[in-house]
């Protein structure tokens, strides 16, 4: 990776990003979902104090982070070239181990809504890691088309309402240029014999009211019908629970 220190982009107007389409950035607002919803998880200030750790996130995730992350790394590839995206951040290390994945004189932005979930990443990541963090709605990216070789959404789309989830994708296939990869994990409806699959649905209904559209739907119902992809494949994780969903432009 190129060596400058992780920087934190302006947010709001003055927004810019190498892979900018030139357009004048709109200001960024934080979506009233992620307030009325996601406040404890990532909004309130003490939200990253509480989930910052790894063995909570682990536990959330029935013990599979780890295997979950490592799936998604494996995909982007031990020395990725060019450009890559991360849509939103994660707790836990999965930026900075993307961040030892990325080739030299090559780049990793990451975009989050929130100005208090990049200043965290920011603080996990190396000061010479060379990292862009960028507040973009992921459903307004305002990057050029086809700017990106690849870009990873790690447990993003449930957390989206249906609108929101459609425009992210839209987004996300508009700025990795045709032949380029997107790499998606998320929760996907569990097998019938799951001894978690009532209680686990009722549970993210009640918390993540969102999230029951991937239970209910395969979640390439949700791409851009416009869009030819040239490979799709999909593995599925801990009894159903969880997918790897990889396109090719
Ligand atoms: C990737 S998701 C869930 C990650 C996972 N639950 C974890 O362990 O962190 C969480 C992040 O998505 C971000 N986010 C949610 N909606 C967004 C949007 N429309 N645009 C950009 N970031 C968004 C939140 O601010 C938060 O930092």
């Amino acid at each position: 990776m190129s060596d400058m220190a992780a920087k934190l982009l302006e947010t709001g107007d003055s927004c810019t990003s190498p892979a900018d389409s030139g357009k004048p950035a709109r200001r960024v607002r934080v979506p009233a979902y992620l307030k009325k919803i996601y406040w404890w998880a990532y909004v309130h200030p003490n939200a990253v104090r509480v989930f910052e750790r790894e063995w909570l996130v682990n536990l959330i995730l029935f013990g599979n982070y780890s295997a979950l992350r490592d799936a998604a790394l494996a995909e982007i590839g031990e020395q990725a070239p060019g450009l890559t995206l991360q849509v939103a951040c994660v707790y836990g290390d999965l930026t900075p181990k993307l961040c030892n994945q990325i080739a030299e004189g090559s780049e990793l932005h990451v975009v989050d809504v929130l100005p208090i979930q990049l200043q965290n990443l920011q603080r996990k990541l190396a000061t010479d890691s060379g990292v862009s963090l960028i507040q973009r709605d992921s459903s307004a990216l305002g990057f050029a088309d086809g700017s990106y070789d690849r870009a990873l959404l790690f447990f993003l789309l449930h957390e989206q309402p249906e609108n929101v989830r459609r425009r992210t994708l839209s987004e996300v296939c508009r700025v990795v240029k045709p032949g380029g990869k997107i790499v998606i994990v998320d929760y996907h409806r569990p097998a019938r014999w799951n001894l978690l699959r009532v209680p686990l649905m009722a549970l993210l209904r009640w918390l993540e009211p969102y999230a029951g559209d991937l239970f209910g739907n395969a979640l390439e119902c949700y791409l851009p019908r416009d869009i030819q992809f040239s490979s799709v494949t999909k593995k599925t994780y801990f009894g159903g629970l969880y997918q790897k969903l990889v396109l090719t432009r």
